[in-house]
């Protein structure tokens, strides 16, 4: 997939795109299984919540090796349709990826995300350009019940705000404050949800400022995000970084994989 000049363009101007049914059925179901498999595994990049302890986070799954390492996973993150929109995005072909996380929200407890800008944190791990975007792709329908995500269009124009540390869910998060944010929404278009069957994605720039609510729907929500960073942006050494698995030190430019690598990588798990 070849980004249209218009379409870089809009990026440019509204801070995201949509591609509706990025990933096909197949693709999904791959992920999915895979989404099962990580999710019973006991470790640090596992972020749980709620009554029942469900998944809320799963870092680094684009990684070759590691604890949470997901073959599937990678091969998404490096099909052309990923890595050279955000390449294009970025207008910069040197990417590595700052992290990856699969975001879930289990059925009826799943928590919310506030309004936040995701550099906020990634300035705080030394980067100083915010030229950075993710893809994120729904693995399952997507829907305001289940708490889908929304983004404000050409907010990435605003400058970074000053943040405050949401420290209501399981995951602390800088977040825009509320005075902000009135004022944003004030001015700026309506807020554009995130919605579609599984399998649909959207692009959008690290200073966007997006949110979701409360998965209130009986079924659980999954969503896979990929961080890109250029090479020649990387964050400056810290005294105290975040772990590897939010702030990557894996700086080796990506590149492009094969197209049918999710289903390839589905094969081999079940084989
Ligand atoms: C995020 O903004 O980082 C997560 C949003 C979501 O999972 O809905
Ligand atoms: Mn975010």
């Amino acid at each position: 997939m070849e980004l249209s000049p218009e379409q870089v363009a809009q990026f440019d101007r509204d801070g995201f795109l949509l591609f509706p049914n990025l990933f096909s059925e197949e693709e999904v179901d791959v992920l999915r299984r895979e989404t099962d498999r990580v999710s019973k595994i006991d470790s640090e990049m596992v972020v749980r919540e709620g009554e029942e302890e469900a998944v809320k986070i799963m870092f680094r799954l684009h990684e070759e090796a590691g604890e949470t390492a997901s073959p599937a996973f990678r091969a998404a993150s490096r099909t052309n349709r990923v890595l050279r929109a955000a390449q294009q995005c970025l207008h910069d072909d040197d990417l590595y990826m700052h992290h990856s996380k699969l975001n879930m929200k289990a059925a009826i407890e799943g928590s919310a995300w506030m309004w936040h800008q995701d550099f906020h944190a990634w300035h705080l791990d030394g980067i100083a350009k915010p030229n950075m975007a993710t893809m994120t792709v729904v693995l399952t329908e997507a829907t305001p019940l289940n708490g889908c995500m929304y983004v404000l269009p050409g907010s990435h124009k605003e400058g970074r705000s000053d943040p405050r540390l949401d420290e209501s869910t399981a995951y602390k998060l800088l977040v825009t404050k509320t005075s902000d944010m009135k004022d944003y929404m004030k001015r700026l278009p309506a807020p554009v949800p995130i919605t579609g069957g599984a399998g649909t994605a959207a692009i959008f720039h690290c200073n966007l400022l997006h949110a979701s609510g409360h998965n209130l729907s009986a079924e659980d929500r999954g969503q896979i995000f990929f961080c890109f960073h250029q090479c020649k942006n990387r964050p400056a050494d810290l005294e105290n970084p975040r772990p590897d698995y939010v702030r990557s030190r894996n700086w080796t430019p990506l590149t492009v994989g094969p197209e049918d690598g999710v289903i390839a990588a589905g094969r081999e798990l079940a084989a």
